[in-house]
Formats: structure tokens, C-alpha cells, sequence
């Protein structure tokens, strides 16, 4: 289902890549995929250079990702507890993952995004967005989904120890009518 390229959606592409480069001038390769999926995502960031390992807390999604990129490392785990040591990533991606994650819960997240991310490391976080003034759940495929305010998303970022520099909003290329976010940010 979620297994493309983006190759429908310029600005996520280009904001993976910018992500890309930017982990790359930094100097530390080492990049998490969070919440991978079927790991597509996690296979363009090592064809854009960087030494990227998958988890999902779906088994199903870790096994198809594993079949699909038999390179790479998948690891089944959940994105409240990374399997991994303290300042390990120089980004870490989370591209819709968090869209499943309650309001309330989204801070526990955001801080174990920030727990593996070396000094300097980046974060890029795509989410569904809203001009609304609060979080609005929905139904979506698979669970209940929220699409985000867009600052009230960079609030909290922001509350996990985080330095949001770069966002890029816009129109979305499904029917649901929520925008598409992707919000970059960087740990001081
Ligand atoms: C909408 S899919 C996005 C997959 C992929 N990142 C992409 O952009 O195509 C959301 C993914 O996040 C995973 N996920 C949701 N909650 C998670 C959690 N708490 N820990 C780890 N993975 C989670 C789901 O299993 C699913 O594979």
C-alpha cells in the first residue's frame, strides 16, 4: 500500500533529499527510519548515501522490508523504545509514522527521537496537517489517524529539545483534504 518511491510527491522527495544532504555535511551517516514501513523509504536513504536501518512495530512490515531491501537492516520495534544507544543517529526519519500516535503519547516519542540523535543530528517529520486549531483524528486504512496543526507539531518538537528550522506545507495529493507537512528539525 505504502510502498512507492515518491515518485508522485516532489516535495517529499525533496525534502528527504535536502534531509539527505544535510545528515551527509554533518558528518554521521547513521540514520533510523522510524515506523519504515515497508522500507522504501529507509532503501532511498541509502541510495542517497547514508547508512540508513528500518523499525517498525509491525512484524508484517519488518518481514516485506526485509524481502524487499535484503541489504538492509530491519529491526521490529517500537518507536517509544528504540533498540539502540544514546546518540547514535545523525537523523532520524519519521515519514507518517507518527500519524497513529495520540496527542497526549506524541511527546514520549518525540523524546526517544531525541534520546538516539547525536549533537547535531536532524529530524525529518512528514505528518498530515490542518488549519484547524487543535489535532483532528480520523479514520485512515489501516488506524485512526491525526492530522496537526502545523505549529501547535513544531510546539512540541520544539518542548522535546529540538530546533525546528525548515517546514514545507502543501496541498495534498490524496482526497482526504488534510495538507502534507514536513517539518525538519535539529538537536543543538
Ligand atoms: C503510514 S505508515 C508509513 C510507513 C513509511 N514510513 C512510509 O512513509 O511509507 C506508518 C508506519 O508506522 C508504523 N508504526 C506506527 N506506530 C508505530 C510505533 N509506535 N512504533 C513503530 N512503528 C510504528 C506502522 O507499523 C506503519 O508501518
Amino acid at each position: 500500500m505504502f510502498a512507492d518511491r515518491l515518485e508522485t510527491r516532489p516535495f517529499a522527495r525533496a525534502m528527504l533529499g535536502s534531509f539527505a544532504e544535510l545528515v551527509r555535511g554533518a558528518g554521521n551517516v547513521r540514520v533510523g527510519d522510524v515506523g519504515c514501513g515497508p522500507g522504501h523509504l529507509t532503501a532511498m536513504l541509502g541510495d542517497l548515501g547514508l547508512d540508513a536501518v528500518g523499525f517498525d512495530l509491525s512484524a508484517a512490515m519488518v518481514g516485506h522490508a526485509r524481502r524487499a531491501n535484503p541489504s538492509l537492516g530491519f529491526v521490529e520495534a517500537s518507536m517509544e523504545a528504540l533498540p539502540v544507544e544514546d546518540g547514535v543517529f545523525g537523523g532520524v526519519l519519521a515519514h507518517y509514522s507518527m500519524i497513529h500516535t495520540p496527542p497526549a503519547e506524541l511527546p514520549a516519542v518525540l523524546a526517544e527521537q531525541v534520546r538516539v540523535l547525536a549533537p547535531g543530528g536532524l529530524l525529518l517529520a512528514s505528518f498530515f496537517a490542518t488549519d484547524a486549531a487543535d489535532p483532528i483524528r480520523f479514520d485512515h486504512k489501516v488506524t485512526p489517524a491525526y492530522s496537526w496543526p502545523v505549529d501547535a507539531f513544531a510546539e512540541l518538537v520544539s518542548d522535546a529539545g529540538l530546533i525546528p528550522f525548515a517546514r514545507l506545507v502543501h496541498d495534498p495529493a490524496s482526497e482526504r483534504g488534510f495538507l502534507d507537512a514536513h517539518l525538519m528539525a535539529r538537536l543543538s
